[in-house]
Parts: C-alpha cells; sequence; structure tokens
C-alpha cells in the first residue's frame, strides 16, 4: 500500500515555476548527466511534472521526471499524458522506482501542508532514503499561483536550507510568505523562534530599502538581502539568485526549537 493519504489535487500551470528554476540550477541536478527527477504528489492533472520535464531537459537533455501520486484515478489522467521522458505511477512517500533506482530529485510540493505537523520529519527521512547518493528532497509550499513559495532542501543527513522566493513586483512585506511556509515551519511564525525573526528582520530591510524602489524591486531586494547579511543571518548563494526574488538561509538558523533529525 502507498505511504500517506489522498488529498486535495489542487495543481495549476506554472505555479512552480520559481522552484523548477531553482533546481534547474542545482549542483545535485547538473552533476547528473541522465537525472532522476520525482514530482511526488502531483495532484489532479500531469501539469506539473510535464513543466518541470521542460524546464529540466532545458540543461540535462536526458532527464527523466517520475510522477507519483496515491490517487489512482489521478495516475490514470495522467498516463494519458505520457511521453518520452516522462511517466506516471502510483505511490506515496515510499517513493517506489523501477529497479530500486534512487532519485536525484525529488520534488514534493504542496503536499506535506496537508498533513500533521508532527509527521513531517518522518516522512522526510522516508523520502530521503531513496535518494541517489548526493540527491535532495525538495519540500515545499506555495500560493494558488506561484508568487509566494518556499521550500526547504533535504539530504539523507537532515534539512540544509530554507529558501524563499517571491515575486517582488507589488510586493508590500515579504511576510507575506508566512503563510506559505513549509510545513515544518508555518506554525513556528511565533516569538522565540528563528522563522520569526526571519520574517521581521526581512520586512524591516524591505521598508528601510524602500527608497531604493526607483530603481526597481530587484535593487531593493537585494539591499535587503544584504541587510540581513549585516545582521549575521547565514545567508546562502549570491546576488544572482537575489535577483530572482530568492533568498536561501542556513536551515540551522530557522530550525523549529527543539527540532531533531535523529541519527
Ligand atoms: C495540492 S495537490 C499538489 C499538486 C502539485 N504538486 C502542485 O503543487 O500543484 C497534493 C497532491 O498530493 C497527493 N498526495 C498526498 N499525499 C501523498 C503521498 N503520500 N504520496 C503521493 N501523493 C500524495 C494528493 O493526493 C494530491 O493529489
Amino acid at each position: 500500500m502507498p505511504i500517506g493519504s489522498v488529498t486535495r489535487g489542487t495543481t495549476g500551470t506554472n505555479r512552480l515555476r520559481r522552484v523548477d528554476r531553482w533546481i534547474a540550477q542545482h549542483p545535485a541536478f547538473l552533476a547528473q548527466s541522465e537525472p532522476l527527477v520525482v514530482d511526488l504528489g502531483f495532484g489532479a492533472s500531469a501539469t506539473t511534472p510535464l513543466e518541470l520535464h521542460s524546464r529540466l531537459a532545458r540543461h540535462r537533455p536526458a532527464t527523466s521526471v517520475v510522477g507519483i501520486e496515491i490517487d489512482p484515478a489521478r495516475v490514470a489522467v495522467a498516463r494519458l499524458s505520457e511521453r518520452a521522458g516522462v511517466s506516471f505511477r502510483l505511490g506515496g512517500f515510499e517513493v517506489p522506482l523501477d529497479g530500486g533506482r534512487g532519485a536525484t530529485v525529488i520534488r514534493a510540493f504542496n503536499v506535506l501542508r496537508q498533513y500533521d505537523e508532527a509527521v513531517v520529519v518522518e516522512q522526510w527521512r522516508r523520502m530521503t532514503r531513496r535518494l541517489a547518493p548526493g540527491g535532495i528532497l525538495v519540500e515545499g509550499t506555495c500560493d494558488e499561483i506561484g508568487r509566494v513559495s518556499s521550500w526547504v532542501e533535504v539530504t539523507p543527513a537532515g534539512p540544509v536550507s530554507l529558501t524563499i522566493s517571491l515575486r517582488l513586483t507589488d510586493l508590500v512585506a515579504p511576510s507575506i510568505v508566512a503563510e506559505r511556509l513549509p510545513k515544518v515551519l508555518i506554525h513556528r511564525n511565533v516569538t522565540g523562534e528563528g522563522v520569526h525573526r526571519l520574517m521581521g528582520d526581512l520586512d524591516r530591510h524591505w521598508q528601510r530599502n524602500a527608497p531604493l524602489s526607483t530603481y526597481g524591486p530587484r535593487q531593493r531586494w537585494i539591499a535587503t538581502v544584504r541587510g540581513l547579511v549585516a545582521d549575521g543571518w547565514p545567508v546562502l548563494g549570491t546576488a544572482a539568485r537575489w535577483r530572482l526574488g530568492e533568498l536561501t538561509v542556513a536551515w540551522t538558523a530557522v530550525a523549529p526549537l527543539g527540532f531533531g533529525w535523529g541519527d
């Protein structure tokens, strides 16, 4: 039996473009000439696995995407869209793959948000056991049209980072992402938690840099991220990513109080 439960199948065209773009430049993906990428919980249509494949194949033409879904009816519908490099199968957090091959990347988006916070680490650990050496799990959440998105990168050794990715045009406050944090963090936006400090510091620097809007929201965002660096936040990546409205911080800075990965 697939591990997990059928949940709402809401999905949408272009919804996951921000995380797809991030995966496409990730060293774990680029290191492979024939990456095997899983879209776990693809939902009511084949849209997100097909988009993921077309975005990744621009960088690694021999990419294979396997869409895995726990609802058999959704798998049957998606199979009508199978094509070279994209296949679909029934499964859950156990991530079934032919021949027991390990995945280069498992992307699980808007799946765990419908589960209880208490099961997150257990299911992260289960999914990361299905990664090939050097592979990553990317687990996160976004709004309906993909303008507000966030995800955690997880390896078999534990979580590595939190990334948030926002459409900067007309952005009022970066803490809008608090509504779309991964399940492990969404209930932790409270005093004393790292993610709560991050939301506050982001908003503060965004407001402080409002005059830079004259040069466009990208300049304002880059200055915001530089402000976080100056404050001592362990920001990862370079301004090339910040320009896209992204911010990645080391997991240690936002890990919930009492978080444990186990051994
Ligand atoms: C809200 S949809 C997300 C669709 C798509 N990933 C997106 O972000 O647009 C969540 C889907 O995950 C499926 N799902 C829930 N738990 C699952 C599991 N353990 N394994 C595979 N699919 C699962 C649900 O049946 C549902 O179709």
